[in-house]
């Protein structure tokens, strides 16, 4: 049951550009920089995405609902001789994909060269408990408008035969996940998605990978409700620096799934192995 009065379209009040301030000339002699839209921009694994990129030379549209960390970002990013432009957007509304797109054609930012779509959070409580509300901005974030975007977005990469596309899942998304049954949900629709987009994209230059953290030190947990001082609270393996900085080099290289930290990759692949074993028992196949 959606909220009426969250679906009416809360794209941009405000964009900005931050100057080159600082590499003026450095980036003037440049050749044309590629452009990276990065949902999610504003903390955690998203920042250090937006770094990875600016870093490699990549211009970038950080989007998120926070302005001011987004326009400290932004700040920090163009000292790498790069141009960041802020975009203040809920995307857990209806339609938020399509104001976003609009607004972005608007203000003649490209179609860019890179989709990372990392916008994401849980709810860790009772299926039973959990308020409708929130499941239902929950579903339009992690699965919705990622989809939307990335529809929207990748005829444009196609054209251009080139472009890379990063689905932020999650290693929760491997299996069901009683407490956090439609979070668990969410993910396991982005790595379905992502893995059948990697294989219906395969030779027209437009990867798709599909990133799976495990727990990673992030404002995650605390959007989900969990308390990070609490007995419940997860134990965090990875710093959102090491899980950035694992999805960049595996978007880059065009590799379909990247499950960073060793610690992380063993149960992945069990969880796919067993389902795979199941799923052949199932219907009865040798294959
Ligand atoms: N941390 C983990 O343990 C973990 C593990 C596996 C997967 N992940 C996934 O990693 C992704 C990034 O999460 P994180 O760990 O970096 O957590 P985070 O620090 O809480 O970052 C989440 C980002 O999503 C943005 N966001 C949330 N709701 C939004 C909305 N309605 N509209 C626009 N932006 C919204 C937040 O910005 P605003 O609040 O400013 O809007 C924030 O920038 C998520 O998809 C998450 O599911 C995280």
């Amino acid at each position: 049951m959606l909220d009426t009065r969250v679906t009416k379209c809360r794209v941009p009040s405000e964009v900005e550009k931050v100057p080159r301030l600082y590499f003026m000339t450095l980036a003037s002699n440049k050749k044309e920089r590629p452009l990276a839209l990065v949902t999610g921009a504003s903390s955690g694994i998203g920042v250090e995405l937006s770094r990875e990129l600016a870093r490699d030379g990549h211009d970038v549209i950080l989007v998120a609902r926070r302005e001011n960390p987004m326009r400290d970002l932004a700040t920090k990013l163009a000292a790498f001789g790069v141009n960041a432009t802020v975009v203040a957007a809920n995307l857990g509304v209806i339609n938020a994909a399509s104001c976003l797109v609009a607004e972005l054609h608007e203000r003649g930012l490209d179609v860019p060269d890179v989709l990372v779509n990392n916008a994401g959070f849980g709810d860790y409580r009772e299926f039973s408990e959990a308020e409708p509300t929130k499941l239902a901005e929950m579903i339009q974030l992690n699965v919705t408008t990622l989809t939307e975007l990335t529809r929207f977005l990748l005829p444009g990469m196609l054209a251009r035969r080139r472009g890379r596309i990063l689905f932020v899942g999650a290693l929760a998304g491997f299996v069901p996940g009683p407490g956090a049954a439609v979070y668990h949900a969410t993910k396991a629709y982005v790595v379905s998605l992502g893995e059948a987009l990697a294989d219906e994209l395969h030779g027209t230059g437009v990867t798709v990978t599909t990133l799976c953290p495990g727990p990673t030190e992030s404002g995650f947990d605390i959007a989900a409700g969990l308390d990070p001082d609490a007995g419940e609270a997860r134990r965090r393996f990875m710093t959102a620096r090491r899980v950035a900085q694992s999805a960049y080099q595996a978007m880059m290289q065009g590799h379909s799934l990247e499950v960073p930290g060793v610690i992380n990759r063993l149960p992945a692949a069990w969880a796919r192995l067993a389902a795979r074993m199941l799923v052949k028992a199932a219907i009865g196949t040798n294959r």
